[in-house]
């Protein structure tokens, strides 16, 4: 065999290397296809995780330099520490982090990975072997893009950063656009000596850094599920493009199915919001249009033992969570109060909007973990027309994704998007702990409507009060 393979002058090292990164990318795939169900999103992790494990040991034992030497044992002690360091740092931040944190973590490890990339490309620019000059300005460009304007996402998702809606923001990163392709265009051309080549790298790399920026903080409103899993497309393309560099097969499969995956989130979350993604990109929806006048109105409140009772003797009961809901750690409770009503004969369903919460299916990670049965959660577009036979919705914490501004308010940020209908039940009872706004920051009429009680509290303690008020019916 290994004369057969040294005859084609491939050595047994290669092969295994080679098959390796097949079997890597064959748990990358498993793996993916295991995150799109709650109930296998965690052994899902794991498929992919030990696939860029081995990956990462093969690479180390048997991928060999350009000279056809292994790599250096002290480059493989240096190799291990950071991975060490890395891995420590990774593992106490994930344990530490709260739930509904999680949303910054994903985009601070966003960050890095396009970092990362960057770093790549900016060193191997000055390697005399590296040939793909085009290539490598792509991954440099793109890595810093996801840096910078995953650190502004991260900004805006823990209410740091506010979003700044100027009309000239456009026009301004249209500007710097033009700017990066000029130069990538005039660098890889490659007619001007290299120490000016190399100038012209770091003013790329400033720009693209200045790009992500300015790229990232217009877009507000509901809007930033759709740029979170845009910049977590960039950052595998990046990683695709760093895979070039090396000819790594590992890393080019892993960055493309990043990237592949990053842009279907995307495409996704665009219908989710019911908008392009250029859209979004220029930022160029709402606020402009004839609003309808809405009168503030009356607020009126519900007692736990009025709730209990308009529950208990309905026959249709839906519930629509929210962010409110992941802040409070309700689920469970809320899973307790679905199985009271169930025990009474009460039909119960879960309605679930796509960007309810902070993340993409956010609201079925929660609901699964407090072992909510996957049947009962329902999506938007299936419920919707089951509204009107609705006897109560129960809204917790949620609130942008039932404002019903959304359909009828053509000046508000959130108009187009679509909502879960909750104003069309014959009740609605909103769980929250005062007339705070939603991630949105824009008022919701629903709350003023006919047919609305408020029962404020946090959502926790709220569902509580309830459970108890309903055993004692
Ligand atoms: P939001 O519109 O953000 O509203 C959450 C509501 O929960 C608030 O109005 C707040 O009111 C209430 N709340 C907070 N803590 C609570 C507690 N302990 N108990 C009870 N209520 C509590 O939530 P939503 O309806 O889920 O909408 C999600 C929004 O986030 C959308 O605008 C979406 O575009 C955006 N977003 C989503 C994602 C993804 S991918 N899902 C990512 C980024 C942004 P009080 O302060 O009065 O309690």
């Amino acid at each position: 065999m290994d004369t057969v393979l040294s005859n084609l002058g491939v050595g047994s090292g290669d092969v295994i290397l080679e098959f390796s990164y097949l079997l890597a990318a064959i748990f990358f795939v498993i793996g993916l296809k295991r995150l799109s169900h709650p109930e296998s999103a965690r052994n899902g992790n794991l498929w992919a995780a030990g696939g860029m494990l081995l990956a990462i040991i093969t690479t180390m034992i048997f991928h060999k330099t350009g000279a056809g030497e292994g790599i250096a044992i002290t480059n493989i002690v240096i190799i291990l520490v950071v991975i060490a360091i890395g891995s420590v740092i990774g593992a106490v931040i994930a344990r530490r982090i709260k739930m509904t944190d999680m949303p910054q973590l994903v985009s601070v490890f966003n960050a890095t990975g396009g970092a990362a990339s960057a770093l790549v490309a900016l060193i191997e620019f000055s390697n005399p072997e590296n040939e793909s000059t085009l290539v490598t300005l792509l991954g440099l460009v793109i890595g810093i893009i996801a840096f910078s304007g995953s650190m502004i996402a991260y900004g805006k998702l823990d209410g740091k950063v506010g979003d700044i809606f100027a009309g000239f923001m456009k026009y301004l990163n249209l500007f710097i656009l033009l700017i990066i392709v000029v130069l990538i265009v005039y660098i890889t051309a490659g007619t001007a000596p290299f120490e000016t080549q190399q100038l012209l790298v770091y003013l790329l790399l400033t720009i693209a850094l200045i790009y992500g920026i300015t790229f990232v903080l217009p877009i507000g409103g509901a809007d930033m599920p759709v740029v979170i899993s845009l910049l977590n497309s960039f950052t595998g393309i990046a990683a695709a493009m760093a895979g070039f560099i090396y000819q790594n097969q590992a890393m080019i499969l892993g960055g493309i199915f990043v990237g592949s995956a990053g842009t279907i989130l995307t495409i996704l979350m665009c219908k989710a919001m019911n908008r392009s993604l250029l859209n979004v990109i220029i930022g160029s929806f709402g606020g402009g249009g004839e609003g309808i006048e809405h009168e503030a109105g009356v607020i009126k409140e519900v007692s736990a033992s009025d709730a209990a009772v308009l529950l208990s003797y309905s026959q249709k009961v839906v519930i629509v969570p929210g962010y409110g809901l992941a802040v409070a750690q309700a689920q469970h409770v809320c899973n307790d109060l679905a199985k009271l009503l169930e025990e009474k004969d009460v039909e119960v369903k879960f309605a679930i909007h796509p960007v309810a919460g902070r993340m993409p299916g956010h609201m079925n990670v929660l609901l699964a973990e407090a072992e909510v049965p996957y049947e009962k959660l329902v999506e938007m577009d299936d419920i919707n027309p089951d509204m009107p036979n609705t006897d109560v919705v129960v809204i917790i914490g949620a609130n942008d994704v039932v404002n019903p501004a959304a359909l009828d308010d053509p000046s508000s940020p959130i108009y187009g998007m679509p909502i879960i209908k909750a104003h069309e039940a014959k009740n609605v009872i909103v769980m929250k702990r005062g007339m705070g706004k939603g991630y949105a920051a824009i008022e919701n009429y629903l709350f003023f409507a006919d047919n609305t009680r408020m029962f404020f509290g946090s959502a926790k303690d709220s569902i509580q009060k309830l459970v108890s008020e309903i055993k004692n019916l």
